[in-house]
């Protein structure tokens, strides 16, 4: 595991992200943030979570098998779950960095809003903001969902674990 020197040349740090969201499902704009982070931090958790003002589509159970699966290419990636504040799964982590990705600049509004929040409750958590490749730029899960629903190919935008998942559920 590459191990950076410490800030004062002391003992080495090891460096960790977290990447929340509910993953309703996984992406190739998701992935392409994980595999991206994945080259800055040491470690990079996929906090598979509840968004309180979505109902989602997908169970729990099925949004963590197939973000499981979507990044098991990834070796320094660990997928997990909390329910709860995201702060406080950091502080009781030790967790010092949340990634956002940035899609359009319709997204930074609420964005900046979350950073502040999570900042005013968590003093040094900081949010480091990626943005999402151009050909991912306008992917989001609700559209996936929306397409998949009227039976139409989701392959350009989700792996194929998650387009299975969808024809298991949907049965198309
Ligand atoms: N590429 C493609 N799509 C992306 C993307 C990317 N890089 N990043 C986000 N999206 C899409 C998602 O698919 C999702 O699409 P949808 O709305 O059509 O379903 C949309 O953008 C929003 O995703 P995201 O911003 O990650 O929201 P989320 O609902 O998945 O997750 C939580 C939000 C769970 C991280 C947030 O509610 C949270 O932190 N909750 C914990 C409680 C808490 O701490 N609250 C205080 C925060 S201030």
């Amino acid at each position: 595991m590459p191990l950076k020197k410490g800030r004062t040349g002391g003992a080495p740090i090891f460096m960790k992200a977290v990447y929340p969201g509910s993953f309703d499902p996984i992406t190739y704009g998701h992935i392409d943030l994980v595999e991206r982070s994945s080259k800055i931090f040491d470690e990079v958790i996929v906090l598979v979570m509840e968004n309180v003002n979505k109902k989602h589509f997908f169970a729990h159970e099925e949004r963590m098998r197939m973000v499981r699966l979507a990044v098991s290419h990834i070796h320094n990636v660990t997928i997990t779950t909390h329910s709860g504040l995201l702060v406080d799964f950091a502080r009781e982590n030790d967790v010092k960095v949340v990634i956002r990705g940035l899609r359009a600049v319709s997204d930074f509004e609420m964005e900046l809003q979350m950073a502040h929040a999570n900042k005013s409750m968590l003093a040094d958590f900081e949010t480091l903001f990626l943005m999402t490749e151009t050909s991912n730029s306008f992917i989001s899960s609700s559209m996936v969902r929306e397409i998949a629903s009227f039976g139409g190919d989701i392959s350009k935008w989700v792996p194929p674990c998650v387009k299975g998942e969808f024809k298991r559920k949907l049965g198309k």
